[in-house]
């Protein structure tokens, strides 16, 4: 079962930082998940939230932004909202990575950027899995990549019909939330050449629900103390 830091290490460092990832690969972290948005200028950048409010206690969205204006906005032990480019930039070469198109529009900018990092082999692809909620993201990823690149589908509830979408996108993955996974529903996507990975783990008891019904790997926002807390 592959363990992905989820948001880098984020129980312990903020969350979608450079600092977030180093620390999870300084512990030989299997693979890192992370989000990606278009600032206002359309900058590719590494934030989770639409909202400003949770993280920095403003009001408005991240896309209100440019790139210049995100820098100064200060987080937690000096970090701030990491470019696309500066997190691929610190990806150690045997690290998986889950590139999350959450923002509109990022499935052509994100193709682009990586495909310049495999072609310089600064990023191998089979290493790489892009996934999302947004099935019309996937799709243009889709059409973009024909099939050169994992492809996981999100689901936020019970993936009811999750077939027939992945097949028209030849998906890699799915990745439901650890609350509706069952043993069935894993099955199911492994006798359809599936793989399947879960969101987000984080105490000992799901830690154990996904390892039972072997998934083939799980989210954790704190992948290093699941087997104790
Ligand atoms: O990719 C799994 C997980 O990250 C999806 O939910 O809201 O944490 O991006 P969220
Ligand atoms: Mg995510």
């Amino acid at each position: 079962m592959l363990i992905f830091a989820h948001r880098g290490l984020s129980s312990d460092y903020p969350e979608n930082t450079l600092l977030a990832f180093k620390m999870a690969f300084q512990k030989n972290i299997d693979g890192v998940e992370f989000d990606v948005q278009l600032t206002k200028d359309n900058i590719p950048v590494v934030f989770h939230d639409f909202k400003l409010n949770r993280i920095f206690g403003k009001k408005g969205y991240l896309s209100d932004y440019s790139y210049n204006e995100l820098k100064n906005f200060n987080l937690p032990r000096n970090q701030y909202i990491p470019s696309l480019e500066e997190v691929l930039n610190i990806i150690p070469a045997k690290v998986m990575v889950n590139i999350e198109l959450k923002g509109k529009n990022t499935a052509e900018i994100v193709f682009d950027t990586i495909e310049n990092y495999v072609k310089k082999k600064k990023l191998h692809k089979n290493n790489l899995i892009i996934s999302s909620f947004n099935l019309k993201e996937l799709k243009t990823f889709y059409n973009l990549s024909k099939g050169k690149y994992k492809l996981g589908i999100i689901f936020e509830s019970f993936p009811f019909g999750f077939l027939k979408f992945a097949k028209k996108i030849d998906a890699y993955s799915i990745n439901p939330s650890i609350y509706f996974t069952t043993k069935k529903l894993v099955e199911k996507a492994h006798k359809n050449g599936l793989k399947v990975f879960v969101w987000t783990v984080n105490n000992k008891k799901n830690h154990q629900k996904a390892e039972t019904m072997k998934v083939d790997g799980i989210f954790s926002d704190n992948p290093f103390r699941l087997k104790f807390v």
